[in-house]
């Protein structure tokens, strides 16, 4: 017994065990170590095929699209997202999904009325006219990086809502490197789905008056000695509006033809992007029009507001310096209708 004991010992590497344990007991040790040992290694493995609750940190990392929304119509999956932004979380908006959308526009067209109204949405962030900065717009990649920017809900404005955004963009004008750039931008726009939202002025007179008026106002500074593009009252918009400008007629036509051809331009270029087309006038006149544009981007029906106050809500003969002139130069020709065209005014809206 004793040689055993220890011949085993010397074998096994195990700390001599004390003299007074039998072998016995030791193996019984022994077979227990094994037997746990084992029993271990089989829970361990059921682990690994039982389905265990996936900590919310991992899921987020592991799926770009943690909350795939099984009402969304597959059609619609590529204009779909969910953004983690950098700067914040979006807390328990996560699962909410985001439109994105560009307002493309011409100055004068109505769009800073159109913007604060879809602004008057809890759920719209529509970051202003971000491409007026030079610099954003040098370039293709600076475009292109700032577009990441907006839409990753990593832009801030004074129009953000943050975490509960369900639709977010900006307004940018055509001269603003849209036809510039456009082939980079319709790839951009189709491969990241985001809608376009065309908006232009049916009367392109109308808005050669307000674009003039526009002018003037930036070096004469008419309220208090501030330029103001948009007015919140009635008196402002009155002074702004006491400025008849006089209009060139040699340029008259082509101005307009011009006009005409970038909008057409526009929409062509854009066309294989997910668009709708909205004239200023439509909107003015017809509220359902509005509906629509919530419609478009699957936005919750609000009633909107906006603060802005139309400036030119006089006939265009009473906005036109030399009027008698611009009546002869256009009559006749395939722009007559805008001497004519007047539409019902509403209050807040703009010129
Ligand atoms: C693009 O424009 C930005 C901003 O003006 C500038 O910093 C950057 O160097 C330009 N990149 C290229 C490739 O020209
Ligand atoms: C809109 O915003 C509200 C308030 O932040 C939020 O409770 C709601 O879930 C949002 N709705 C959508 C469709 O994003
Ligand atoms: C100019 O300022 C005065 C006082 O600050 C104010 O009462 C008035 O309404 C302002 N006028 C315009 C046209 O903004």
């Amino acid at each position: 017994m004793m040689e055993e004991c220890c011949y085993f010992n010397k074998d096994s590497l195990l700390i001599k065990p004390p003299k007074k344990y039998p072998l016995v007991l030791w193996m019984a040790a022994l077979a227990l170590v094994m037997i746990s040992g084992v029993y271990i290694c089989i829970l361990y493995l059921k682990q690994k095929w039982v389905p265990t609750m996936p900590n919310p940190i991992m899921l987020r990392l592991k799926e770009p699209k943690p909350c795939p929304d099984p009402g969304i119509p597959q059609s619609e999956v590529p204009y779909v997202h969910y953004p983690e932004p950098t700067t914040y979380s979006r807390n328990e908006c996560a699962c909410t999904p985001v439109w994105f959308f560009a307002i493309l526009s011409m100055q004068r067209s109505g769009s800073g009325w159109f913007e604060t109204l879809l602004n008057s949405h809890v759920n719209v962030s529509s970051n202003g006219e971000i491409f007026s900065v030079k610099e954003r717009r040098s370039n293709i990649s600076s475009i292109l990086q700032t577009l990441d920017e907006v839409y990753n809900l990593d832009w801030y404005s004074s129009a953000s809502k943050n975490e509960c955004t369900a639709a977010v963009g900006f307004k940018w004008m055509l001269n603003q490197g849209v036809i510039h750039h456009h082939d980079e931008i319709v790839k951009y726009f189709n491969q990241r789905g985001v809608s376009a939202i065309f908006l232009f002025r049916r009367n392109l007179l109308r808005r050669m008056v307000s674009v003039l008026a526009n002018m003037h106002d930036r070096g004469a500074k008419q309220l208090n000695g501030t330029h103001k593009a948009h007015v919140h009252s009635r008196d402002e918009a009155d002074v702004l509006a006491r400025y008849k400008p006089t209009i060139n007629v040699n340029s008259l036509v082509p101005e307009l033809k011009q006009m005409d051809k970038w909008g057409a331009d526009a929409l062509d270029y854009f066309k294989s992007t997910r668009h709708i087309l909205l004239y200023y006038e439509d909107l003015v006149n017809n509220r359902k029009k509005v509906k629509d544009v919530l419609k478009f981007l699957r936005l919750p029906k609000r009633k909107l507001s906006s603060r802005h106050v139309k400036i030119h809500r006089r006939p265009l003969s009473d906005q036109v310096e030399n009027w008698d002139a611009v009546y002869d130069t256009l009559k006749g020709t395939e722009y007559e209708s805008f001497l004519h065209a007047d539409y019902q005014m509403q209050q807040e809206t703009i010129s």
